[in-house]
């Protein structure tokens, strides 16, 4: 059980919606924290909300998830991911306020090829500029929080988020498979792996871990399985019977301004060994689809 109020950061993006959700739900107290009352971009943003809500514990989904601008804007992207995150633990911290920091499998290299997912005590080494200042991130709340950690401080790390209100890689490939001519086929990556997290299962998994027993620290919270992009779009095609063939094609041949690790896999087994899991990602991703056709 958790005694409230939960203040959520990023309380209108497609993790935070979710977590609103799932916390009005189980009856607790939440405070949606959102631009422009909190803002990554000024300094302190947290102070007066934390003394106006008095939270016990912040959820921290807010950060600048696009990629690209990250890889584009690196000195924007330390601002956004690490900078406001090393404030909102350290105005944590001294409000004697726990905090959940959501992070990402892009703090990893993607070099593994042993085929096993990232382990949480995994060497941490990002090779763009969005899982550099994550890791940053996730640096700066440790040291905020540094004996306190077991008690107060969440890092969960998460992977390829989709949920509502869509916009997200599943209403993408729809989107461009319905704009396919006919005898074309849709060019995906297929050297890019992952495991498809909806954010729906996430919420709940992220509350159920900081309800219980469980001690602070590093956690991996991910749908089970992993598949590569063109493997996810199939699915998605399949679900929605899109009779359009996929061109596997490699990330090098799509060009970005950010290089995502090939092999992004994160091993969840810390977590579900403490009865935390979610289900396979493709009943998940099924689930979604069938949801969002409901909805239309
Ligand atoms: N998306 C993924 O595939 C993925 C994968 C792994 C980890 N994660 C992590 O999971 C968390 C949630 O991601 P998400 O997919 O839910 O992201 P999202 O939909 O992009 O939502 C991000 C939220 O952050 C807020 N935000 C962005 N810039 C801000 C600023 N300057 N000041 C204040 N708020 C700002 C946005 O506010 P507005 O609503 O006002 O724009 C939005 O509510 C993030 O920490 C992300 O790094 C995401």
């Amino acid at each position: 059980m958790i005694a409230g109020p939960v203040a959520i950061t990023g309380a209108k993006g497609r993790l935070g919606r979710a977590l609103v959700g799932a916390l009005t739900q189980m009856g607790v107290e939440v405070r949606p924290w959102s631009r422009p009352e909190f803002d990554l971009d000024k300094t302190s943003a947290a102070d007066a909300l934390l003394e106006r809500d008095g939270p016990t514990v912040v959820v921290h989904g807010a950060a600048w998830t696009d990629v690209d601008g990250c890889a584009r804007e690196p000195a924007l992207a330390r601002r956004r991911n690490s900078d406001a995150v090393a404030e909102l633990a350290a105005s944590c911290r001294s409000s004697g306020v726990s905090l959940v920091l959501v992070s990402t499998n892009e703090v990893f290299d993607g070099s593994r090829t042993d085929g096993a997912g990232y382990a949480v005590d995994d060497v941490a080494r990002p090779i763009n500029e969005y899982g550099a200042s994550k890791l940053a991130g996730e640096q700066a709340a440790a040291a905020a929080y540094r004996d306190a950690v077991a008690e107060k401080l969440w890092i969960v790390r998460t992977s390829w988020l989709y949920g509502p209100p869509g916009a997200d890689f599943p209403h993408k490939i729809v989107a461009a498979a319905k704009r396919v001519p006919v005898g074309e086929s849709l060019r995906v990556v297929a050297d890019e792996f992952g495991s498809p997290t909806y954010t729906e299962d996430l919420a709940p998994a992220v509350l159920a871990l900081i309800s219980g027993e469980t001690p602070g620290g590093t956690y991996h919270l991910v749908n089970a399985g992993h598949t590569s992009r063109a493997g996810w779009a199939e699915r998605i095609l399949a679900a929605e019977r899109l009779a359009v063939p996929i061109d596997r094609i490699s990330q090098r041949e799509f060009h970005r301004a950010s290089s995502p690790p090939a092999w992004g896999v994160l091993d969840a087994s810390l977590a579900a060994s403490l009865g935390v899991a979610l289900r396979p990602w493709e009943d998940a991703a099924d689930d979604y689809l069938l949801r969002s056709r409901a909805s239309r």
